[in-house]
């Protein structure tokens, strides 16, 4: 297994690109799924599970060459309709094939995912979205069993906003014989992404981006070419990088309307941050002051960027206060931020942050993808040297994101354990 040791106290300075989207590819890359034919897919990232989810395409028999930057899926040759465990297990994300392979098939059986580190996460809403649809859906043995000759479209109300959720609808809806209409979704960039392409590839999908989806369903789409958005969770990161550091950065190829919640919280911290052309340029404030955030639905505070802007908050200037509702159990990067000398107290789900003059470098372990990434965050500022290890989490979700920080003037690098 590898590691990361950082040396801490040098400033950002410089340039970096951001890699395309994971969580904009993966149901890019689920969606492929609706259509036979040859798809060329850019801008993606070299992660673990872009290369999980071509697995599990080529397990229902497509072919796949590449696994980052532009990867082509041929899934004329998929011939099965079942995930197993072994490999949903392994990112949860892959249930999503689950109405894909209905729509295609008439039937499907996808494993249940397995849990996650940072809360439940059931996929309630997926099937009731799919049986309000027209699918029979039985769940035994651990597995999803479901068949229906043709989906038929239906008006479907979300408890719960939910970006998987949403996205699930949308795919299985877009060949189903009717409208749909998906109240209460998700409104994150990711889905707009997702849209663009299945409109790509001849679906008839409005208002994705707004809480009011409408898919009028057709009777086959075509595969198709797509660009990838940027990932602006990993954007997100690299700001909060250099706001800790006391450094002064541009990120290229950055749409800054996608992280609004979080520059606007940053500026509340004193952080310069400016944009034009596509390029964003964090500067950082000599000392950073303390803000609270509450995480939401987009357009609200991402929880994805929770355990980043913690860090943050653990040298800033009086004392935050964190809330993170969206998920019960993301708070698990507090206890190895603390081993940093940061005065973190939790309380449900809510943590307070009362900021420290400087951290000082620790050994830490990751526990998932965010909390790896607010750890790398804490050695940057920290006096002295620091270790983050099992970071295979890390690799899910931030392609290269040593070489990208010591471009940037980081003292980072990677050493097997
Ligand atoms: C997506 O997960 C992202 N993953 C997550 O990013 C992100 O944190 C999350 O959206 C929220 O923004 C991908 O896009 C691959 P949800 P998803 O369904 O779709 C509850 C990362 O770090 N819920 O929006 O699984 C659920 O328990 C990852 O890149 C139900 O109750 O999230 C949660 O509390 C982590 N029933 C809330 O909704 C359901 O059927 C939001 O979950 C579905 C969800």
């Amino acid at each position: 297994m590898d590691k990361l040791i950082i040396k801490g106290g040098k400033k950002l300075k410089g340039e970096v690109t951001v890699s395309g989207s994971k969580n904009a590819a993966l149901p890019i890359f689920v969606a492929t799924i609706l259509a036979p034919g040859i798809n060329q897919i850019s801008n993606v990232p070299f992660l673990r599970d872009i290369n999980t989810t071509i697995k599990v395409l080529e397990s229902l028999g497509a072919s796949v060459e590449g696994n980052g930057h532009v990867v082509k899926i041929d899934s004329d040759g998929i011939n099965s309709h079942e995930a197993t465990y072994d490999l949903v297990k392994t990112m949860r994300a892959s249930v999503l094939v689950l109405g894909p392979l209905l729509a295609r098939f008439g039937k499907a059986r996808v494993s249940l995912p397995g849990g996650c580190a940072i809360g439940a996460r059931p996929i309630n809403l997926h099937l009731k979205g799919l049986q309000a649809l027209g699918a029979e859906i039985v769940l035994e043995h651990g597995y999803v069993e479901a068949k229906c000759k043709r989906l038929k479209g239906a008006r479907i109300n979300f408890d719960v906003s939910t970006v998987g959720g949403t996205e699930h609808l949308m795919m299985a809806a877009a060949t189903a014989k009717g409208e749909t209409v998906l109240e209460n979704a998700a409104r994150e960039p990711e889905i707009v992404d997702l849209a663009q392409y299945l409109n790509r590839m001849g679906a008839k999908i409005e208002g994705a981006g707004t809480d009011t989806i409408r898919i009028q369903g057709v009777s086959e789409l075509s595969a198709a070419n797509y660009e990838v958005m940027p990932d602006r969770i990993e954007a997100g990161t690299f700001m909060i990088a250099a706001a800790m550091t006391g450094g002064d950065i541009r990120i290229n190829d950055m749409k800054l309307e996608h992280l609004d919640a979080l520059a606007f919280k940053m500026q509340d911290a004193g952080v310069e941050i400016t944009s034009r052309d596509g390029v964003v340029r964090v500067k950082a404030p000599k000392r950073l002051k303390s803000v609270n955030i509450k995480t939401r639905p987009y357009p609200g505070f991402p929880t994805d960027m929770q355990a980043q802007f913690m860090a943050m908050m653990c040298v800033a200037d009086g004392a935050s206060v964190i809330s993170e509702n969206i998920f019960e159990n993301r708070f698990m990067h507090v206890s190895e931020l603390l081993r940093f000398g940061a005065d973190i107290t939790v309380e449900g789900n809510t943590a307070t942050v009362k900021g420290v003059r400087k951290l000082s470098g620790a050994p830490s372990m990751a526990t998932d993808l965010r909390a790896s990434a607010s750890l790398i965050l804490a050695g940057l500022a920290a006096e002295g040297t620091s270790e983050v290890t099992r970071i295979y989490h890390l690799d899910r979700g931030y392609e290269s994101i040593e070489k990208k920080l010591a471009g940037l003037g980081a003292d980072i690098v990677r050493v097997k354990e």
